[in-house]
Parts: C-alpha cells; sequence; structure tokens
C-alpha cells in the first residue's frame, strides 16, 4: 500500500472533531496528531468523551464536524472495516470478545481463514497462525484451543490485542488497556503493549486512568476534560502531581463556568 513509513512520521491527525449526541456535545474541537512508533496516552474523567473520540478515529462512528488525515491525507473514515483497510485497528473498552469460543477463534473473528472456493473454516490454519501470533507477540497461554470465558482479564486484553495486531494493524488504539486489572496482569499487557512499540513502527493511543502508568508507558500525553483537550505535554515533561493540578484546576473553573453560565 504505502511505503514503510519513517519515525516521527505522521500517521493519524484529527482537527477540531465535534461530536454531538442530541442536545450532549461530546467532543468539543478535539486536535491530536500521532506519529509513527509513538505512544500517546488519553487520560481524563469520566464522560470527558475518551471512548467517543476513539470510536470516531477508527471508523465506528463519524464526527459531526472535523476533518480527519491519515498519512497526511484527508479521509472519512466510512467504518470500522473501512479504518482496519487503512491499518487502523482499536480494542474497545469492552473488549468484544466472543467468550464461548476458543482462542484462535477469537483471533479470527469476523475475518476467518476459509478453505478457498469453499465456505468452511480452516481450522487448522486458524490455530498454527494464531499460536505464531501469540508467539510473535509474546503471550503466553495454555491452549489456542482454551475458551476465551475461562481466561483472566489480562489474558484477555492480551487476546484482544493479538486480534488487533494479526489484522496487520499500523495504528492501534487500546481503550483502558488496563481497567480493572491487578498490578500482575497489568504488567503483562504494559510489556506487550512497549514491546510492540519496540518493533518499530506500530503508533499507539491508549486511553489509561492511572497517570503514573501513563507517564511510564506514554511518549506524550494528553488530557481531556468536558470533551475538549485541555493539556498535552511530552511524558517525559511534566509529573503526576503537576496532572494532577491541572486537573484540579479545570474542573474547577469549569465548575465556576457552569455555575455562571
Ligand atoms: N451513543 C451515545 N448517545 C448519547 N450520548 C453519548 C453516546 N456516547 C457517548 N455519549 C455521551 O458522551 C459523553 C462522553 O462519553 P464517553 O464514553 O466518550 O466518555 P469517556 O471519556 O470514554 O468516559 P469513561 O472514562 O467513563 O469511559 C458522555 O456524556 C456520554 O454520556
Ligand atoms: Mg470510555
Amino acid at each position: 500500500m504505502t511505503d514503510t513509513p519513517t519515525a516521527g512520521a505522521e500517521m493519524l491527525r484529527a482537527e477540531n472533531i465535534v461530536k454531538r449526541f442530541g442536545p450532549v456535545t461530546a467532543l468539543n474541537g478535539v486536535s491530536l496528531r500521532l506519529r509513527c512508533g509513538e505512544i500517546l496516552g488519553i487520560l481524563g474523567d469520566n464522560g470527558a468523551g475518551k471512548s467517543t473520540l476513539m470510536k470516531i478515529l477508527t471508523g465506528y462512528q463519524p464526527q459531526t464536524s472535523g476533518k480527519l488525515f491519515v498519512d497526511g491525507v484527508e479521509t472519512t473514515l466510512r467504518s470500522v472495516d473501512h479504518a482496519r483497510a487503512l491499518g487502523i485497528e482499536c480494542v474497545y473498552q469492552d473488549l468484544a470478545l466472543a467468550n464461548s469460543l476458543s482462542i484462535y477463534h477469537n483471533i479470527f473473528l469476523n475475518r476467518e481463514i476459509l478453505y478457498p472456493g469453499l465456505h468452511i473454516l480452516n481450522n487448522r490454519a486458524m490455530r498454527r497462525e494464531a499460536v505464531r501470533c501469540l508467539e510473535e507477540i509474546g503471550v503466553s497461554v495454555p491452549s489456542v484451543e482454551a475458551e476465551v470465558g475461562s481466561l483472566s482479564g489480562g489474558q484477555r486484553q492480551a487476546i484482544a490485542i493479538a486480534r488487533a495486531v494479526q489484522g496487520k494493524a499500523r495504528i492501534l488504539l487500546l481503550d483502558e488497556p488496563l481497567a480493572a486489572m491487578g498490578a500482575r496482569e497489568a504488567a503483562l499487557i504494559i510489556d506487550l503493549i512497549l514491546r510492540l512499540k519496540a518493533e518499530g513502527d506500530m503508533s499507539i493511543i491508549m486511553i489509561m486512568h492511572n497517570y503514573a502508568q501513563t507517564l511510564d508507558i506514554a511518549d506524550r500525553i494528553m488530557l481531556m476534560q468536558h470533551g475538549q483537550v485541555t493539556y498535552e505535554n511530552d511524558a517525559r515533561a511534566t509529573s503526576v502531581p503537576e496532572l494532577m493540578t491541572i486537573v484540579r484546576r479545570e474542573y474547577q473553573n469549569f465548575q465556576v463556568h457552569r455555575q455562571s453560565a
């Protein structure tokens, strides 16, 4: 499709994205830029608009206004499949895995390998590819035949990421990949994210709740509050106390603003 992009090249850009749901303005002019090989961490309160932004970047729902650019080219994402064809994959907050199916069926969910010319699943090929894919990204599971419902939250998240990576993602969007995880499970996923980054040309946007974890993993962070980006910086140039001060101040401003409106 395109040549291998150089590190630092712009992969994805959003300009002034607005999203309204009837009277609710979920996003009120959000802009962002994601470069090749970069991890962008998005922080923000419940209801700040983070998941809504992800869903727009991944073609799940259209913006009300604003522009998207993929590889520097203005693009209207028509669907999740369209975004996927451009190399954009999302692991949603609710994962969307089928718990009663095996790991390998989940990895190939909605893009099953069929025998050529037949409508019959090639389970052997999918098993083999699933094993290869999990090995490649360093995820260990007892067996690819295991039901996803029997896995821990961390393992399930890893399978969801494996599925996105198997789909040849160049831009990976992760919505709360560490939500409701213990320290050990979170470490597994952090490790996986950092390994994907180390491999080179994967660019990642991840929505996070934990400030310290975000500063550890991300190259750049963005703070979203009430549908807007209120702060953006290199992860190394900021700190947890600074972020907390900004959140508190913004929140107070917003309250004052709302009361006087
Ligand atoms: N389909 C929808 N219809 C109506 N309102 C919606 C819809 N999706 C999101 N919203 C509203 O948009 C706002 C932003 O929601 P969003 O899910 O993007 O927040 P979030 O930052 O992901 O929050 P959380 O941290 O809780 O996941 C909220 O006020 C929410 O109620
Ligand atoms: Mg959300």
